[in-house]
């Protein structure tokens, strides 16, 4: 295992379907103002906000409402919560929602007290809060399992009038003080929205797990992860109320992505990069942006990354590699993705997400390009890979 690295992770996790129990005793350990973040309004139709609701009347609470955190969160709904704060004295925020609604609860927590200008900061300029500046607690009720938001430091805003995607990372500060995880919460996600999630699971794990070769027992996590995702999405697609399946696909959402998997890794992240421009310019799901994409992309990296992609094939696709070479066993296990991937229900193209021709010049413009993974990409292989993805 080669790097050198520290690992702490301070969000306390409540899971399971009587998780919501714990939320009662966690709210001792804040002040009484809390901004409560939900989206658009699916909390409401499906009783998780009364739920929740409730539980902070019973505990006391003076409750500062902020709803309408869209998909994507954008720069101006941040100035709008930021200001919210601001006037309300806020001692906790707690996210209803999903990765959005965590993520946007993050960056307003972040920005309420920074008295310049947090997006050039933080995202522009990837920067952290100064050591010393106030900073608020952030607890989250998940509603949908995908991003791992729940349980890292991760904050995506998008400027919609430049569709620029911006994700930032926060030291260990932002992550979230409490989450909880409750399966029959995400029972009511649409099915798009699901299969959208499971695909960001896996590609969170591939991002990590496809960078350098050394032996590191972050890749067997990665693998045992992978398998156990695969294996519970095609249980979730055929019947998405089994709870089996929706609890381990929250769990493995989780592991997938609050930093531990990735630990002495390089990373790569560069679907992801790509993804958020395809996301910003086509406001698809994030998960489906991932996926319609992903082919081309891994395609390359095959060649450069072969010793890892014939490992993928044999530990996570259960591809025996026998009688063949290394280039045909690493290309059954990618046809072996794809076809996972028509099994639950993906896009495998940027045209079936709305992109079009006249797009691609624009979507490689606001990718953030870095070498990574097993590939050191230019503009104009950006370019290449849309238009394969079209
Ligand atoms: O608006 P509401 O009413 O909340 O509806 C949401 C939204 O329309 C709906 N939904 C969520 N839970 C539901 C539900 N509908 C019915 N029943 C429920 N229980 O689902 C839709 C999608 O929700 P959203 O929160 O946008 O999805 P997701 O969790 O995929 O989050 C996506 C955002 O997270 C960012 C993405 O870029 C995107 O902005 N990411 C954050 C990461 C991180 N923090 O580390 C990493 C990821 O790679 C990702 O980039
Ligand atoms: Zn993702």
């Amino acid at each position: 295992m080669q790097g050198n690295f520290s690992y702490y992770n301070p969000t306390k996790l409540y899971f399971g379907d009587e998780s919501l129990n714990f939320l009662k005793d966690e709210l001792k350990g804040y002040g009484p103002v809390v901004m409560l973040n939900y989206g658009s309004g699916s909390v409401k139709r499906n009783g998780i906000y009364d739920q929740v609701v409730a539980i902070l009347r019973e505990a006391g609470k003076t409750v500062v409402e902020n709803p309408g955190v869209m998909t994507n969160p954008t720069l101006e709904k941040l100035n709008e919560g930021v200001k919210i704060a601001r006037e309300n004295d806020v001692d906790l925020i707690l996210a209803l929602g999903g990765g959005s609604v965590c993520d946007y609860s993050k960056a307003v927590a972040a920005s309420v007290f920074y008295e310049g200008d947090y997006w050039d900061k933080f995202w522009l300029r990837q920067e952290n809060p100064p050591e010393g500046q106030k900073l608020l607690p952030v607890g989250c009720v998940l509603t949908m399992a995908g991003t791992g938001s729940e349980m890292n430091a991760g904050t995506v805003i998008t400027d919609a009038s430049i569709n620029l995607k911006m994700g930032h990372v926060f030291d260990s500060r932002l992550m979230p003080k409490f989450s909880i995880l409750n399966p029959k919460f995400t029972m009511t996600v649409p099915e798009n929205q699901m299969k959208a999630g499971i695909y960001d699971i896996m590609n969170h794990i591939m991002e990590q797990y496809f960078s350098d070769f050394d032996d590191n027992t972050s890749d067997y996590l990665s693998e045992g992860l992978m398998r156990s995702v695969i294996h519970s999405s095609r249980i979730a697609v055929k019947n998405p109320q089994d709870y089996e399946a929706r609890s381990n696909i929250m769990w493995t959402a989780t592991w997938a992505l609050n930093t531990l998997v990735g630990k002495g890794k390089q990373q790569d992240w560069m679907v992801h990069m790509i993804g958020h421009s395809v996301g910003a310019w086509t406001h698809a799901p994030h998960g489906y942006a991932l996926a319609s994409v992903s082919m081309a992309y891994y395609r390359r990296a095959m060649k450069n990354g072969l010793p890892k992609f014939v490992r993928f094939a044999k530990n996570v696709w259960n591809i025996s590699g026998e009688g063949v070479s290394d280039e045909q066993t690493a290309e059954k296990g990618l046809e072996a993705l794809k076809q996972w991937m028509l099994e639950i229900g993906l896009p495998l193209t940027i045209s079936e997400l709305g992109a079009t021709d006249d797009m691609i010049a624009g979507i490689t413009e606001t990718t953030v390009v870095y070498p990574a993974g097993y590939l050191n990409l230019t503009k104009e292989d950006i370019t290449e890979i849309l238009k394969e993805s079209m």
